[in-house]
Parts: structure tokens; C-alpha cells; sequence
């Protein structure tokens, strides 16, 4: 029986690969949107993928989100003492302090026994006090760990429940609403065709420099995200996914 369950997964894997057109897909039972605990169960599947790709130096820089804060929760000491630092990928988005990369960034590090840095910035800052802010040497420094990053680990939203959850301005409300926006991740907006409508302003990683970066791993589950999954990787393709059955079915259906 568990054979059959699991070989069902390495169905909906290897066709979610075919369909978005993406290297690699981790599917775990369940639904998130119905089920708390699958977040964990993808939490733990992302700890398993990080490990199988570390090198014996690394530097990864994760975001925010409930599902990445799982990732965190089902951090382990690597058994073959690698070192390990984490880096918050951007700075502050507007989200609760269990929700922002920072504390994410630091819980993980602690589970793993790595090190971190963080990002003391502001959440929303003027482009003048952006300007002056990339300019100051520790801040700088930082940045600089985050742009030379090996891996990243992060969420995909669904665009309206994150813009509603960080309580977005209205005017930028607005504009996320016009542009059809389906999908949210690290504070940018996409519309169906995977595009950037909208960014929130903040150090640390810009999209352009994900290209870059060796190992991608997006998590996202629940069949709520499927639409906001299909339209981010549009863009992404290199992106490794972790996500559950749940949003798994309504990608491989559409
Ligand atoms: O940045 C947040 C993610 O895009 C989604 O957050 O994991 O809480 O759904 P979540």
C-alpha cells in the first residue's frame, strides 16, 4: 500500500517535470491548505534536497514565509560538518517577525549549527534612505554574502493573501490588483505569464540575480498555490520545487 502511495508521487513528480518544464520535483502526501502539518512534511523534504547539494563550503540565503519557517523547524546538524552559513535573502517585506527571513535565517542556522548574518534594515525604506542604506560597510557586507550565495530557499504566495497579509499601501494594492498578479515571492509580483508587476523596495537579492545562483529551491504546497506555482516557474526554470499532493493534482490537471 505505501509503495503504491509512493509510486503514485513519482507519477505526479516526473509529469509536474514535464509540464512546467523543470529539472526536479519533490511531491509529499497530503494537502497543506487542509493539513497544518504537511508544511513539515515539506519542511523536511527541502532539509533532505539542501543536503544532498551542499558543498563542503556554503552559503545560503533563505526567505520568509510560514512554509519556509517549516524548513527551519526541520533543520538538522549536517553530519558531514559542512559549513554552513545563512544570509536572510532580502531584507524586511512587512511580515510578522515569525514570518520575516531574518528569524527564519537564524532558527535555521541554529538547527543546522551554522552560522548567520543578518539584515538590520528598515521594512520599507525611501530611495534615498536605499541608497545610503547599500552603502554602509556592514550592510554592504552582508549584501555582498548574499549576492555570492550557493543555494536559496524560498516561498511562492499567492499574490492577493501576501499583499494582504503585509498590509500593502493601498495604492500599491491597487496597482497588484490592475496588473492580475497570481503569484508572490521574496516581495515580487507576477502576473499569469510569470512576469514582475510589482516589487517591494529592499536590499539584499534582486530577481536577476537568481540566474546566477547554483541551486534554487522553491517550496510551495496546498492546492490554493497551484496557479501562483505555475505562473512563477514560467520564469524560473531552474527552480528545484518541493510542494505537496494537493497542489500537485491541480498543476498536473490544468
Ligand atoms: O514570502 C512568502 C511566501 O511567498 C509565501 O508565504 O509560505 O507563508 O505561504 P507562505
Amino acid at each position: 500500500e505505501i509503495m503504491k502511495e509512493v509510486s503514485g508521487l513519482k507519477v505526479l513528480e516526473a509529469g509536474i517535470e514535464e509540464k512546467l518544464g523543470i529539472s526536479k520535483v519533490v511531491v509529499v502526501p497530503g494537502d497543506s491548505d487542509q493539513s497544518p502539518w504537511v508544511k513539515k512534511e515539506m519542511g523536511r523534504a527541502c532539509v533532505n534536497t539542501m543536503r544532498k547539494r551542499f558543498h563542503d563550503e556554503n552559503i545560503i540565503a533563505v526567505a520568509g514565509g510560514t512554509t519556509i519557517s517549516s524548513v527551519a523547524e526541520m533543520m538538522k546538524p549536517d553530519t558531514k560538518n559542512r559549513e554552513l552559513l545563512f544570509v536572510p535573502a532580502r531584507g524586511g517585506l512587512g511580515e510578522k517577525v515569525q514570518n520575516q527571513a531574518n528569524t527564519i535565517c537564524a532558527t535555521m542556522a541554529e538547527k543546522a549549527m551554522g552560522n548567520y548574518r543578518l539584515l538590520h534594515i528598515p521594512d520599507s525604506l525611501s530611495h534615498e534612505s536605499y541608497q545610503s542604506m547599500i552603502e554602509e560597510p556592514s550592510i554592504k557586507e552582508v549584501i555582498g554574502l548574499i549576492k555570492n550565495s550557493s543555494m536559496v530557499i524560498h516561498g511562492i504566495g499567492d499574490a492577493k493573501t501576501m499583499a494582504q497579509r503585509r498590509k500593502t499601501a493601498p495604492e500599491n494594492m491597487q496597482k497588484i490588483e490592475q496588473a492580475h498578479a497570481v503569484a508572490e515571492a521574496f516581495g515580487y509580483y507576477f502576473n499569469e505569464a510569470g512576469e514582475v508587476v510589482h516589487k517591494v523596495q529592499t536590499v539584499g537579492m534582486q530577481l536577476a540575480d537568481l540566474e546566477k545562483i547554483e541551486c534554487v529551491i522553491a517550496v510551495a504546497g496546498g492546492a490554493s498555490k497551484a496557479k501562483a506555482i505555475r505562473a512563477y516557474l514560467k520564469k524560473a526554470p531552474h527552480t528545484i520545487l518541493i510542494t505537496d499532493e494537493g497542489a500537485a493534482k491541480e498543476l498536473i490537471r490544468e
